[in-house]
């Protein structure tokens, strides 16, 4: 007797996926964890996992404290909205297959289509659709129900997963026909179909059909009834312990198939009870019938599964559906295909390549970095190449990787790039020690002291951020690239720097931003070149630092004094553009006033005052005092305050001469006499405004 295990037979890819996180999130012993209704229809399942703490429910109001797992049916908005508010932690296992119509549904519903989904009314799944259009949406179970609608405007249809081709098509032709504006999406899963397709050609061959599966699992009782139709004696049983020997005498060939809630641990001990069943009787060998490339025998361990698969159109033949109705493209493992992004969930991405059923790309396929979520790296509609990991797994499903279609075209180009030096753009992905982490398609190396020209302390601001960088280093065989984006920038400057020197002008007034600042000036960036702002030309007056009259970060306006070409210097001047306290300096200080200074600087022959920042006269020794004066010191001191006359103004020179002494002889032979003439000197930030006039007529005899 030889058993033959149909290709497609067992857990879909959606229950695999809810089983898993269900298993995971009860293993993180973070509390209770609750099922919103049973997570599989497989009453052996259910109990296992009842076993290991999860709780089913009926209604998120029965929960406690907790975490709720959303089955793989998917819910409507309202159930996460009230699962939120009880507190709940929700781990949504919804299908993506499933998330994706839901989100369909919701848009056409935003479009202003009146929705109808073709699927059972009572449905969970077809109960969460409907919610995700806030409750508008129409249920039709089939054609004649859809002929039923009464319905003016455009139409957005799409299916519960589970649906036949058939039933969909039917339905959009019906409403297509009736003159309505009709929008058709396909919503259908191909897992059904491909499972029942597949037990069907097994009971063409075998003389019993044994259909591994739940009681309560209408798609397990489906491929029971197709294997029927076949014309092989069919059994559905739960478990082994079911099987009865005597089914099989004067058999020759058994078929097994599994509904899409049977894991594979139930799978793997019905084989085993029919191994011991041979040995008893024709001792043949156990041949398994592969899905195309080999061996679908069951997994180790206890197979995890969900609900979503079971499909309730009882109805339902399996023939070639979609396959009749839509031209598919067959693809290999190894193959690189161009899709489209038609949903991004939150651990996986859907990718139409044009195949029988969307692709899957799992989050860890999406890029060679680290991501936190899908949408970091994608967006539905945007068009990328995938890797085929998996043509059909076991579960029916396209495995695909982005990472891996990326990275077989970043090595050629990167290659390409180390010689031609062309620049490389990627995405920042993750800051660790020493540098970036960069997608360029395969994960590059940028250290920080080439992540900008000068240091970078924080290096975070580079996250997700994308980059142009170039080639340094590359080691295919140890997947190692290095990168330097400061080569590219240095570049740049350089370029800038040759424009900005074929085009300035001297005495031409640029706007410009203080980058550092030195002893002896500051560097000016003036639209990416730097200029130096040498201290004597940063203020009138004298200065120390250049720290007294800019800081870093000063946004200023400059003038160019002088470019040199050959050296590829800038110089630039502050004080150009400010006003000069030189100019009418005669009127300000006219022969004869007299007016209050500070003492500066002391010579051998005198004593420099200044009048204003910017303005400073001489007092000479012989008119320090009315008597005879050695060394400035016995008369004044730095820092102090004189009453000086004005002896002369040369503006072209920058000299004022001035008098103490003939201060003090007018003092002796006139009365006190009023100065109010007023001038002022601005600072160059404006803040600063000086006016002496005042001072003159209050302070000068009057104060004696
Ligand atoms: Fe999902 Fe398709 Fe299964 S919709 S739950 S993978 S039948």
């Amino acid at each position: 007797m030889e058993v033959r295990v149909a290709g497609k037979a067992g857990f879909c890819f959606g229950v695999r996926r809810a089983i898993e996180m269900a298993l995971d999130t009860v293993r993180e012993r973070d509390g209770p964890v609750f099922s919103l209704g049973p997570l599989i229809h497989n009453p052996q399942v259910v109990h296992r996992l009842a076993q290991m703490g999860i709780q089913t429910i009926d209604d998120v109001h029965s929960a406690g404290e907790g975490r709720l797992i959303i089955r793989s049916h998917g819910v409507g908005p309202d159930v996460m909205d009230a699962a939120r508010r009880r507190g709940l932690h929700v781990v949504d296992a919804t299908c993506p297959f499933v998330r994706r119509a839901q989100e369909l549904a919701g848009a056409l519903a935003a479009e202003g289509c009146q929705v109808v989904v073709v699927g059972s009314k009572e449905h969970p799944e077809v109960l969460g659709i409907v919610g995700w259009t806030g409750g508008s949406a129409l249920v039709v179970e089939d054609p004649v129900e859809a002929a039923a609608i009464d319905v003016t405007g455009k139409i957005g249809v799409v299916a519960q997963t589970t649906q036949p081709y058939a039933a969909f098509e039917s339905v959009v032709e019906i409403l297509k026909r009736a003159g309505n504006q009709v929008k058709a999406c396909n919503t259908i899963c191909s897992a059904t179909s491909e499972r029942q397709q597949s037990a069907l050609a097994l009971a063409r061959q075998a003389d019993v059909m044994l259909v591994v599966g739940g009681a309560n699992s209408a798609n397990t009782r489906k491929l029971a009834q197709l294997c029927r139709a076949a014309g092989a004696t069919a059994y559905r049983i739960e478990t082994a312990s079911e099987i009865d020997p005597l089914w099989f005498s004067g058999v020759r060939t058994v078929g097994l198939t599994a509904g899409a809630s049977t894991p594979d641990w139930i799978i793997e001990e019905v084989m085993n009870r029919m191994s011991e069943i041979q040995d008893q009787n024709i001792p043949e060998e156990i041949v398994q019938e592969t899905a195309e490339a080999g061996e679908t025998r069951p997994e180790e361990g206890m197979p995890e599964e969900t609900s979503s698969e079971e499909t309730s159109s009882e109805e339902t033949m399996p023939e070639e559906g979609m396959k009749d109705a839509v031209e598919v493209r067959a693809v290999r493992h190894g193959e690189i295909v161009k899709g489209t992004v038609v949903h991004v969930g939150q651990d996986e991405v859907l990718v139409d390549i044009g195949a029988k059923s969307e692709g899957v790309i799992p989050i860890r396929e999406l890029s060679c970095c680290e991501v936190n979520s899908p949408q970091e790296v994608v967006k539905v509609g945007d068009e990328i190449e995938v890797y085929v990991l998996k043509a059909e797994d076991n579960e029916g499903k396209l495995i695909l990787s982005k990472e891996k279609a990326d990275a077989e075209k970043a090595w050629a180009g990167l290659e390409e790039m180390l010689e031609s030096q062309e620049p490389i753009a990627g995405v920042v992905r993750e800051v660790v020690k020493g540098g970036l982490l960069v997608d360029v398609g395969v994960r590059a190396f940028l250290p920080a002291s080439l992540v900008d020209r000068g240091y970078v302390e924080d290096l975070s601001k580079y996250l997700n951020q994308e980059i142009t960088a170039r080639v340094i280093e590359l080691n295919r065989p140890r997947k190692k690239v290095i990168l330097s984006r400061k080569a590219v920038l240095e570049e740049d400057y350089a370029r800038l720097r040759l424009d900005m020197l074929d085009n300035l002008q001297e005495g031409q007034v640029v706007p410009g931003v203080v980058r550092r600042l030195t002893q002896f000036g500051a560097f000016v960036d003036i639209g990416g070149v730097d200029g130096l702002l040498h201290i004597s030309e940063m203020s009138w007056h004298r200065i120390n630092h250049p720290s007294e009259a800019v800081k870093v970060g000063d946004e200023l306006e400059v003038m160019v004094l002088k470019v040199d070409r050959d050296s590829e210097k800038i110089s630039l001047g502050l004080k150009q553009v400010l006003p000069n306290p030189w100019d009418n300096v005669t009127e300000k200080y006219s022969v004869g006033s007299i007016v209050i200074a500070r003492v500066v600087r002391l010579a051998p022959f005198g004593a420099f005052v200044q009048l204003e920042p910017g303005v400073e006269g001489l007092v000479h020794i012989s008119h320090l005092a009315d008597r005879h004066v050695a060394k400035p010191d016995e008369v004044v001191s730095e820092g102090e305050e004189v009453n000086v006359k004005v002896l002369s103004v040369d503006p072209g020179e920058k000299r004022i001469r001035l008098s103490i002494r003939e201060v003090t002889k007018e003092k002796q032979t006139r009365e006190p006499r009023e100065y109010t003439r007023e001038y002022s000197s601005k600072t160059q930030d404006d803040s600063e405004v000086i006016t002496i006039g005042d001072m003159v007529g209050r302070d000068l005899f009057d104060k004696e």
